[in-house]
């Protein structure tokens, strides 16, 4: 049976592999398996964030929202060596390979959403958000960590242009989450959400 890369505990066969996470500042082989998000190559939309939004806080809280294998995480970290950086994801294979992953960076904390803790505001989020498991789930996904927002702080939000970035662009502001469009390259919105000032 197929499955979605959103499932809490995937149960395909692994076939564990490496994949080349190639950026102007940060060049690392990253493990990945079957299972979890874009297996076989970083995804597109990763990198044009990863590529495109300013560098993150030097310190403080930042969180990569659905964190996968944690090509974020790992460019979060490498950028921010003097910030904690948190990545968050309900799939436990990919908790299991993000936490591979991020061994050497000790700033790293990989989470379930319940294990990070209540107080913890961030300074940043940036987020390739997981649109396919339904408006529903992603709404409430925004409604539950937007508001965790420092003062200041803003959330990146990469989304394919076909699946429905200027839809989610709009629910945004609606619900009262100032929102621009930084850039759209290659088939993508990038989405920068401000947080309260
Ligand atoms: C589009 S993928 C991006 C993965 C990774 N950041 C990357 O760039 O390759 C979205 C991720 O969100 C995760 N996810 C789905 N629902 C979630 C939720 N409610 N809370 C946190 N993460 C979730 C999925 O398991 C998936 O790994």
């Amino acid at each position: 049976m197929s499955e979605h890369y959103f499932s809490s505990s995937p149960s395909a066969a692994r076939a564990p592999r490496t994949v080349r996470l190639a950026l102007r500042d940060v060049q690392v082989g990253l493990a990945t398996d079957t299972g979890v998000f874009s297996p076989a190559a970083i995804d597109a939309g990763t990198l044009v964030l990863l590529e495109t939004v300013p560098s993150p806080p030097a310190a403080g809280d930042l969180l990569d929202l659905g964190c996968g294998y944690g090509p974020i995480t790992v460019a979060l970290a490498h950028r921010a060596p003097g910030a904690t950086v948190w990545g968050v994801d309900v799939n436990e294979r990919a908790r299991e390979l993000a936490r591979a992953n991020t061994a050497s960076l000790p700033n790293v904390r990989i989470e379930g959403p319940d294990g990070v803790p209540a107080d913890t505001g961030f300074a940043a989020i940036w987020s390739n958000p997981p649109i396919k498991v339904g408006k529903g789930v992603l709404h409430e996904m925004m409604r539950r960590w937007l508001p965790r927002l420092a003062p200041g702080g803003v959330a990146y939000l990469v989304v394919q242009r076909h699946l429905g970035a200027d839809s989610l662009h709009r629910w945004l502001e609606a619900e009262g989450f100032p929102t621009e469009r930084l850039a759209s390259r290659k088939g993508y919105r990038i989405l920068a959400v401000r947080g309260n000032e």
